[in-house]
């Protein structure tokens, strides 16, 4: 009997060949489940990708409170309009630190996920406080009290040791120096050396141009950085993984 037919004693009673179907089902499952307990991470490590800063952390807060995520995604897929429109597509390193990430599943504004950079901290000012102004057919809301919100770092350490909490790997040392770091990243005359430091290639600057620091600072030193943190001329992927 050739082994084609052997089959067909599978096919012919219902019950054995639902005992086969469970226990093939049951094999494939293990094989593709069972080897992410033992492996530690899932996310190749792309170098460059750093925690948020303590300002930066604050600003995506502020971004996740005020729902921007309803308008605005944050992944730009692999397809040619999309990387020719918003630049190399996203990499699953570059949300590692977000918890929870900001891919968002609609775009009634364009993706943020490489936005930093590309418009100066004055544009973001005039655009936030009436986007209009700056885009006549925008729909975008106003966020002009932004400005007028003056923000404290009271509750930076508790917020960065919560992401430690989930994962982020904050050191101590980052933590300590968490509300110094709030400070020193809107403010271009003073010290910012450690800052930039324990967050390499943070966007140090006054975004909002007003004394003091405000919800806008935070806001724009968090979209400033989106997509920044690798370098794309010297990415290569890994295909060995
Ligand atoms: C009701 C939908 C809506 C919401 C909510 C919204 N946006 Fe927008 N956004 C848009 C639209 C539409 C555009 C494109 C026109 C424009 O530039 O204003 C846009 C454009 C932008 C741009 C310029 C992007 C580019 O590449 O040109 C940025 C930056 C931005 N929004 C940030 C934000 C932030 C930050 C928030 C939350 C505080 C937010 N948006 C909330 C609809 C929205």
């Amino acid at each position: 009997m050739a082994f084609i037919d052997k089959h067909a004693i599978l096919e012919k009673s219902p019950t054995l060949l639902l005992v086969a179907s469970l226990l093939v089902v049951t094999v494939g499952g293990i094989v593709e489940i069972a080897p992410l307990f033992w492996l530690e991470n899932t996310i190749e490590e792309v170098e460059g990708v750093r925690p948020y800063s303590p300002l930066e952390l604050t600003g995506r807060d502020i971004y996740v409170r005020e729902g921007c995520y309803n308008c605005h995604s944050q992944m730009i897929r692999p397809m040619r309009d999309e990387v020719e429109r918003y630049g190399h597509y996203s990499l699953a390193a570059e949300s590692m630190y977000d918890h929870p990430f900001q891919w968002g599943s609609k775009r009634t504004g364009p993706d943020l996920a490489r936005v930093g950079g590309r418009y100066s901290d004055a544009w973001h000012v005039d655009h936030l406080v009436d986007p209009q102004s700056v885009v006549p057919e925008s729909i975008m809301p106003k966020y002009a009290f932004l400005m007028q919100t003056p923000i404290e770092s009271t509750h930076t350490q508790a917020l960065m040791e919560t992401h430690r909490f989930v994962g982020v790997p904050y050191t101590d040392e980052q933590i300590d120096a968490a509300r110094a770091d709030f400070r020193a990243q809107a403010d271009p005359d003073g010290d910012f050396d450690g800052l930039l430091e324990r967050y390499p290639g943070a966007a140090v600057a006054n975004f909002d141009s007003q004394p003091g620091v405000t919800e806008m600072d935070a806001l724009i030193a968090y979209l400033q950085v989106l997509g920044t943190m690798v370098d794309f001329s010297t990415f290569t992927p890994d295909a060995s993984r």
